[in-house]
């Protein structure tokens, strides 16, 4: 059965498309499946932002084909590991969360390289072009290092 990773931001076109694309992409497809969901509301359907495109494209990544969704409480039923990307994020989804099994599948994702440090993706929709170079590297040093751990906990 495949391990089950869910990326979540505010408005799912920004962060959580690219971090979906970039930790996919570090992953055996057929033991791992990455997804990701916005909880906001606001662009349920949409593609990412083509800021984001841009950027994914430039890294060979292809996020085009992903549409938005809002995260729902299920999430933390279908889903083994819940990454956010900010404090704003992480407050968000643990408001839904039902029990402590769900709220301990969320984790800020940049606590992976800072532990305990609770460092946000900042976001870079209403910002400058490239905010989205920047949130792309720190997506894509986090993700090596997620990868990394994923496939040594799920041979
Ligand atoms: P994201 O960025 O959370 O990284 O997808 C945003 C995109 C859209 C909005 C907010 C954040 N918005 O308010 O529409």
């Amino acid at each position: 059965m495949s391990v089950k990773i869910l990326m979540v931001c505010l408005g799912n076109i920004c962060r959580s498309p690219l971090a979906e694309g970039i930790l996919s992409s570090k992953l055996p497809q057929e033991k791992f499946t990455v997804d990701s969901a916005g909880t906001g509301s606001w662009h349920i359907g949409h593609q990412p932002d083509a800021r984001s495109i841009t950027v994914a494209k430039k890294y060979q990544l292809d996020i085009s084909k992903q549409r938005g969704r809002q995260f729902k409480t299920s999430d933390f039923d279908a889903f083994d590991y819940i990454y956010v990307m900010d404090q704003s994020n992480y407050n968000a989804v643990i408001q839904l969360a039902k029990n402590e099994i769900h709220k301990s599948k969320v984790q800020m994702i940049l606590n992976e390289l800072y532990p305990n440090e609770n460092v946000d993706v900042p976001d870079p929709y209403f910002g400058m072009e490239n905010g989205f170079e920047t949130v792309y590297q720190m997506l894509n040093e986090t993700c090596d290092s997620i990868a990394q751990k994923l496939m040594a906990k799920h041979p």
